[in-house]
């Protein structure tokens, strides 16, 4: 069984019996963070691009609790810089078996400067398989149309921005769901900031509407069971 944790934006975490995975733990600066970067646990943590809402508290996370820290070469690369010794590259297309489960990494048409600069690389998503299930997070990317293979891996959950202006807004993320065909779906990345509030319940009822998809609101901090 798997439990997973909203923490507004993008920054999610998956509990399995095995370890606990962060994703973009985007918490000190985060208006809606219901938790601080020195109070959340984690054994691996994902950053899908060098973006501060993204990047957020890793470098301080990881020295704190040790985690491993996968992302882009480049990223990987940066993050070693930051004098992080637990770091493990990927890239887009490449998946590898992780003691507790795979993690592949997927296009996202976005940018990735990190915060001094650097060039962080080409931005993903990633597509988690942990516990029997199929976790797609869309990170920041808009629309394409590739997300229809994405699909064809049998998607348990995907997680989809909604926010607009700097990812899909709600059209554009009704389109990927109807892509992808997951069995659930999570709306991410709106609220946090005034240029991308959005109406989940909205977006819930033209979803439900148009598709055989259940749409899950969570508030942050908030918790679901796979
Ligand atoms: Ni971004
Ligand atoms: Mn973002």
């Amino acid at each position: 069984m798997l439990k997973l944790t909203w923490y507004s934006h993008a920054c999610i975490l998956v509990e399995s019996p095995k370890a606990r995975i962060l994703v973009d733990p985007f918490l000190s600066d985060n208006p809606l963070a219901p938790v601080k970067a020195d109070e959340v646990a984690a054994d691996f943590v994902l950053v899908s691009h060098g973006h501060g809402d993204h990047l957020g508290d890793t470098v301080s996370i990881a020295k704190r609790t040790g985690a491993t820290v996968i992302s882009n070469f480049e990223i990987a690369t940066w993050l070693q810089n930051q004098g992080l010794e637990n770091v493990h590259p990927q890239h887009i297309g490449g998946g590898f078996d992780y003691p507790w489960g795979r993690v592949k990494l997927t296009i996202a048409h976005h940018g990735s400067a990190l915060p001094d600069g650097s060039y962080g690389g080409n931005p993903c998503g990633f597509l988690l398989y942990l516990e029997g299930r199929k976790i797609y997070h869309a990170c920041d990317t808009g629309l394409f149309y590739d997300m229809h293979l994405i699909g064809q891996e049998g998607i348990d959950l995907a997680i989809l921005p909604i926010g607009d202006n700097f990812t899909m807004g709600p059209d554009d993320a009704l389109r990927a769901v109807q892509l992808i065909a997951p069995k659930k779906v999570l709306p991410i990345h709106y609220n946090t900031f005034d240029v991308i509030a959005q109406d989940p319940l909205a977006w819930k009822s033209r979803v439900e509407g148009d598709t055989d998809t259940e749409v899950v609101i969570l508030e942050p901090g908030q918790q679901i069971e796979l």
